[in-house]
């Protein structure tokens, strides 16, 4: 509130100044019209169906005034412009920019063309040539960031010669430091050439000859070489140097401390070495080794200090005599023992104190009150209570991160005096207990919360919470307990709430759909009854839903209202009732596995959002419908364990499997960010000439979309860009029978198709070989017969090949990774020869054993009967023990124990 206040009136202050500035005098026509014709050529270059968006500020319509657009200024007395703007955001690719068509700016005092598009690549003038920028006497500011500027630009750049200030950041300019091509630019205070391609070593003795230049940036370059850096101590003028991120090797200079000017020096992701002396340091390469001596007292007063992976073991003692210091960064160090509390008492203008990441095992506070905004301890080593007091010395704070280290104990009530903490995470620790009724009501400025991973109970705000701002609210993998209780449900403005993975009961009460700017609610892991809220589903916000893993009972709600579509995850409960046929519209990812389902699977309205599509382990029955041949963008489907009967539609190979998908630009995680660059003001302990790397701590509220999917008989959690580029089909387990259509061949994308454990005839179809990509192929437990076809060789990403317990027959195919399969592929197939089997295929029996397998059909009807009841117990049994343990290894040697008990069933039948 106070900030928009003071905005308020600075825009009131600012806006009276324009008045006075501008107030009498507009642009001149001269000006008014070449802008017209500047605007022609911009629309010109602008890529088709943009140009309505290109300037649209400049009109000809004289009442409105030319100096009042945003990038302009005028010279109040003369009325001609002197700062000029022009953005080339929708220009096309390589776009040339027309010198000429600045001419009649004489007056011209600041030129800025960046752009954040495509960005212009070069610069002409047919009437003036490379002399062209010489007619701006004025030109003192040259701003082209962001281009796509190469080094054919420098020639008109060098004719500027009034320039005071360059920026070529971030264009695609190479080659050694441009000092010959820049050699007539003897004005130049600042020069940024940061993010380009210039690589060599540093010119520190041309450098010199600059006599003017205070501020250099030559960051995100390839520099390299020993670095002189001794001959930096020459550059008596520079004031803001920026050599970070480079490759830079060699000793840090101690001469550093004779740049008497120097305000800024960064040298960090390099990989210097050397002693302490100056003040932002890091080391790529982890070699960096500080030795602060303790006697050392630097004469400059530093106001930032960041000294990150710099192997430092302790805080270094200079600090004591930092009287300015505003921000310090010591994170990703070795320092262990007590926490600093010398640093707040002896640094009181400290706002930003950065320790994560070290060794720190103790908390100790500073006796009196500080005023400290943001401070992060997350990734230490503190095992002990947390201060009861805290929250009186450090009332201020607006940020503090204690994630992942092992706090103890209560939540100290004083936590209830920090009115201003926006972002608070003490997850993974171990704290327990009620959250303090203090804490509840009096950190209302909460934006952020995060509770996760420790062993907090109580009720979830048995009354209502003051949190009236809160959009992140993580509660999950806590020990809370009761009915969700209405102290949630002012907390309108949440985006997020995870409350999974506690001890809830009760049921899901339907004011949750009041919440109306959810986009993620996490409810997973609880133990909660009763039916799913129909307004749960109409929230327009909703990404992400997961109520996986309770004990909700009744029919799902027909329709989702999600408008970005919606990831779904009602696995593991107790719902029943028939799938509604309009439930896919707006779903990206539906997980029903392991409910009560049943009727027939619908014949879905729109198939065309959803990608994963999980309907293992319900009661369903009937056919697989056509419908399905319309998923265009599915990448998943596992419709196992269910009673399906019926032959496989042929028309699936029309579905994405086949075809690749259409959309991959969706991500099925979800995160918002959010940042506090601005209420820290960071940039404002000093005026900088360069832009300083800005200081800002993301928020980041965020559930990663993971599936369990078995490919090679093994449930794996995917996620990620794993999860986008898995295709799978699962079929198994039930009653579908008759061919195994020729078309499914045609399903390259697919890199798990599992048809085992059905009553699938047939031959293996020989079109197979066009699975280009799949690696995991199941058809066990079925009826097929025939050979396997010798065309599966060409698999050539086969991992796991399963045919086990069919009538196949003939010769097993050999080589590639065909050669890599055991026996454990092919058990009860009696009729298939070769290795890796026993069985030598010299005896001709083999080759003509067709009727033999004719006549034989009843008792091997019979042993497959007894074959199935075995496998169908033990499925459920390893389907209780997959539900139990997914990825433990005890899976994988589970399935193999299974194997060969099955075999031995089998044998004692034969
Ligand atoms: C702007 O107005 C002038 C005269 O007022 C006219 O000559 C010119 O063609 C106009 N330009 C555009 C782009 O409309
Ligand atoms: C504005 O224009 C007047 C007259 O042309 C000139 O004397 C003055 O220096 C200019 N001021 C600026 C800030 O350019
Ligand atoms: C560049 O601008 C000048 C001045 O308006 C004009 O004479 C010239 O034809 C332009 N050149 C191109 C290639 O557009
Ligand atoms: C530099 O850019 C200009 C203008 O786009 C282009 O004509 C030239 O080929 C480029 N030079 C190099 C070396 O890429
Ligand atoms: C610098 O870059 C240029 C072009 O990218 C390359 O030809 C040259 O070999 C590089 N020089 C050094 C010292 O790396
Ligand atoms: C902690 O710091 C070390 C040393 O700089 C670094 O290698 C590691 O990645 C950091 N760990 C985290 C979690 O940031
Ligand atoms: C550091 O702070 C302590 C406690 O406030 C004080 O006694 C001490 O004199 C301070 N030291 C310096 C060098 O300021
Ligand atoms: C949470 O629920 C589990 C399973 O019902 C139970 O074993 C455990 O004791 C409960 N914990 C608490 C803190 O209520």
């Amino acid at each position: 509130m106070e900030g928009k206040v003071l905005l308020g009136q600075y825009l009131i202050w600012v806006m009276l100044v324009l008045g006075q500035l501008y107030g009498c005098k507009s642009c001149t026509e001269k000006d008014r019209m070449a802008l017209m014709d500047l605007k022609k050529y911009v629309v010109s270059t602008s890529i088709e169906g943009y140009s309505d968006f290109v300037l649209t500020e400049w009109t000809n319509d004289t009442k409105n005034d030319c100096c009042f657009w945003e990038g302009f200024e005028c010279n109040s007395t003369s009325g001609r412009v002197i700062e000029l703007f022009v953005d080339f955001t929708y220009c096309k690719q390589s776009s040339l920019l027309n010198l000429s068509l600045l001419h009649p700016f004489e007056e011209v005092r600041r030129l800025q063309l960046s752009d954040s598009g495509f960005g212009l690549s070069g610069l002409f003038d047919d009437l003036e040539g490379y002399k062209s920028l010489k007619r701006f006497r004025n030109l003192e500011i040259l701003d082209l960031s962001s281009n796509k500027f190469n080094n054919s630009i420098f020639p008109f750049l060098n004719a500027a010669t009034s320039l005071t200030t360059l920026f070529l950041k971030s264009n695609k300019m190479d080659g050694s430091f441009p000092f010959k091509e820049l050699r007539d630019l003897m004005n130049l205070e600042l020069l940024d050439l940061s993010g380009n391609r210039f690589n060599g070593s540093i010119p520190v003795q041309e450098l010199t000859s600059l006599r003017k230049l205070k501020a250099l940036d030559l960051s995100g370059n390839e520099f390299s070489g020993s670095m002189e850096l001794q001959g930096i101590c020459k550059l008596k003028n520079i004031q803001e140097l920026d050599l970070s991120q480079n490759k830079l090797v060699g000793q840090v200079p101690s001469c550093l401390t004779s740049l008497t000017e120097l305000r800024v020096l960064d040298l960090s992701s390099n990989q210097l070495t050397g002693k302490l002396k100056v003040l932002k340091l890091c080391s790529k390469s982890n070699t960096l080794q500080l030795v602060s001596e303790s006697s050392w007292k630097p004469k400059f007063q530093l106001r930032v200090m960041a000294l990150r992976s710099c192997n430092l073991e302790k805080v270094p003692h200079f600090l004591l005599h930092q009287k300015d210091l505003r921000h310090l960064d010591l994170s990703d160090n070795i320092i262990s023992g007590t926490f600093p509390s010398w640093v707040l008492a002896n640094n009181t203008k400290l706002v930003v104190l950065l320790l994560q990441n070290n060794s720190l095992t103790s908390f100790q506070l500073p006796t009196s009150a500080h005023n400290l905004l943001s401070l992060n301890l997350s990734v230490n080593k503190f095992n002990h209570l947390f201060p009861e007091n805290f929250g009186w010395i450090l009332p201020h704070l607006q940020y503090m991160n204690l994630a992942m280290n092992g706090f103890q104990g209560n939540l100290p009530s004083s936590l209830g005096n920090m009115k201003n903490i926006q972002y608070l995470d003490i997850s993974h620790n171990s704290f327990y207990g009620k959250l303090p009724r203090s804490f509840v009501k009096g950190c209302y400025s909460l934006e952020y919360l995060k509770l996760s991973h420790n062993k907090l109970s109580g009720e979830i705000f048995p009354e209502s919470a003051n949190f009236s701002r809160i959009w992140a609210l993580s509660m999950d993998n806590n020990l809370f307990t009761g009915k969700v209780r209405q102290g949630l449900r002012s907390l309108t403005h949440l985006s997020m709430l995870d409350i999974s993975n506690n001890n809830l009961t009760g049921v899901i009460p339907s004011w949750i759909g009041e919440l109306s700017s959810l986009s993620a609610l996490l409810i997973s892991n609880n133990l909660l009854e009763g039916e799913i809220p129909v307004s749960l589903f109409s929230i327009s916000s909703l990404r992400r839903l997961d109520l996986s893993a309770n004990s909700l009972s009744g029919d799902i709600p027909p329709h989702v209202n999600s408008e970005d579509g919606l990831v779904l995850l009602l696995q593991d409960n107790n719902l029943s009732g028939v799938i509604p046929h309009t439930l896919l519209a707006n779903v990206k990812i539906l997980d029903l596995r392991n409910n009560r389902l049943s009727g027939n699977i619908p014949e879905f309205i729109n198939t065309r959002n959803i990608s994963i599509l999980l309907l293992r382990g319900n009661y369903l029955t009937g056919r697989i419908p056509r419908q399905l041949c319309g998923l265009s963008n599915i990448q998943i489907l596992d419709l196992g364990n269910n009673r399906l009967n019926g032959s496989i539609p042929s028309c699936l190979s029309n579905t994405s499997f086949g075809l690749g998908k259409e959309d991959t630009s969706y991500d099925y995680d979800y995160e918002i960010f959010s940042a506090f660059v601005d209420s820290l003001h960071v940039d404002l302990y000093f005026e900088s000439l360069l832009m300083v790397e800005r200081f800002g701590m993301e928020y980041d509220a965020g559930a990663q979309t993971k599936v369990k999917f078995a490919t090679k008989h093994r449930y794996d959690a995917y996620m990620g860009g794993n999860l986008k580029l898995l295709f799978g089909v699962d079929l198994s387990e039930n009653e579908l029978s008759g061919d195994i259509p020729v078309e499914l061949g045609g399903l390259m994308e697919l890199q798990a198709l599992n048809l085992s454990h059905n009553n699938f005839s047939g031959v293996i179809p020989k079109s197979f070989s066009g699975l280009k990509n799949v690696e995991s192929l199941d058809l066990s437990f079925n009826r097929l017969h025939g050979r396997i076809p010798p065309q599966l060789t060409d698999l050539s990403n086969l991992a796991v090949f399963k045919v086990s317990y069919n009538n196949l027959s003939g010769v097993i195919p050999e080589g590639r990774q065909f050669n890599t399969f055991d026996t454990q592929s092919y058990l009860g197939n009696p009729l298939l020869c070769g290795k890796p089997t026993n069985t030598s295929c010299d005896n001709n029996n083999f080759q003509e054993a067709g009727n033999e397998v004719e006549a034989d059909e009843s008792l091997i009807d019979m042993v497959s009967f007894y074959w199935s009841f075995g496998a169908a117990y033990v499925t459920i049994l390893l389907g209780m023990l997959a539900s139990l343990s997914f990825d433990s290894p005890w899976s994988r040697a589970w399935f193999y124990i299974v194997d060969a008990f099955v075999h031995r069933v089998r044998k004692l039948f034969c």
